[in-house]
């Protein structure tokens, strides 16, 4: 089904802050007990810091359908290792229609256009072949105590 939608970035559309950070929260940061206040500070650092942090919005005119962001830092594990796709979330009643998917390539090539060469990701065993479908490649498996997949992808020579 032909499924419009754009992706903004954040900063042009900050009315869907609140929900950008609302569904952040939920996807990673509720149930290891952070408060909803903090994904609030981190977000806002993300509109005054440039060029990275990016925090991407998917929509469909005033109708918010999902989020991605590329941030410096994602794995505890790995601080050596920047940026990272982060915080990837579509909302149920918009999934396997490709929101995700464009989303994710968004940001991968929103680092491609800073100059940096290589992106990483980081994601539970699950989404291997999502990611993989995607072009990422995976590089690292079971890193810390959620035994996470680390990917990589390069920028087209
Ligand atoms: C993962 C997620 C972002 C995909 O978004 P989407 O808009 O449905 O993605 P696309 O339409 O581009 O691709 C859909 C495909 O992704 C794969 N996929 C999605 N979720 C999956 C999951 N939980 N397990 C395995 N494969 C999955 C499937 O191959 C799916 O194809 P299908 O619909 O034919 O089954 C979405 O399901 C989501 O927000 N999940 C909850 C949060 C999350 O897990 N985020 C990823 C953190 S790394």
């Amino acid at each position: 089904m032909l499924y419009p939608f754009t992706i903004s970035d954040l900063r042009q559309r900050p009315e869907f802050f609140d929900i950008v950070a609302d569904r952040i929260w939920r996807a990673s940061w509720k149930e290891i007990g952070y408060p909803l206040d903090y994904i609030t500070g981190r977000l806002n650092e993300n509109l005054n810091a440039e060029p990275i942090p990016i925090a991407l919005v998917a929509h469909d005119g005033a109708e918010f359908l999902g989020t991605a962001s590329l941030i410096a830092s994602d794995l505890a594990e790995r601080p050596q290792l920047t940026p990272w796709v982060a915080a990837v979330w579509v909302e149920p009643h918009a999934r396997s229609r490709g929101v995700g998917g464009a989303l994710v390539e968004r940001a991968a090539r929103g680092c491609f256009a800073l100059g940096i060469a290589r992106a990483y990701l980081c994601a539970r065993p699950v989404l291997t072949g999502f990611y993989e479908r995607l072009g990422w490649t995976p590089v690292e498996r079971d890193v810390g105590e959620h035994g996470l997949t680390v990917f990589i992808r390069d920028a087209p020579a």
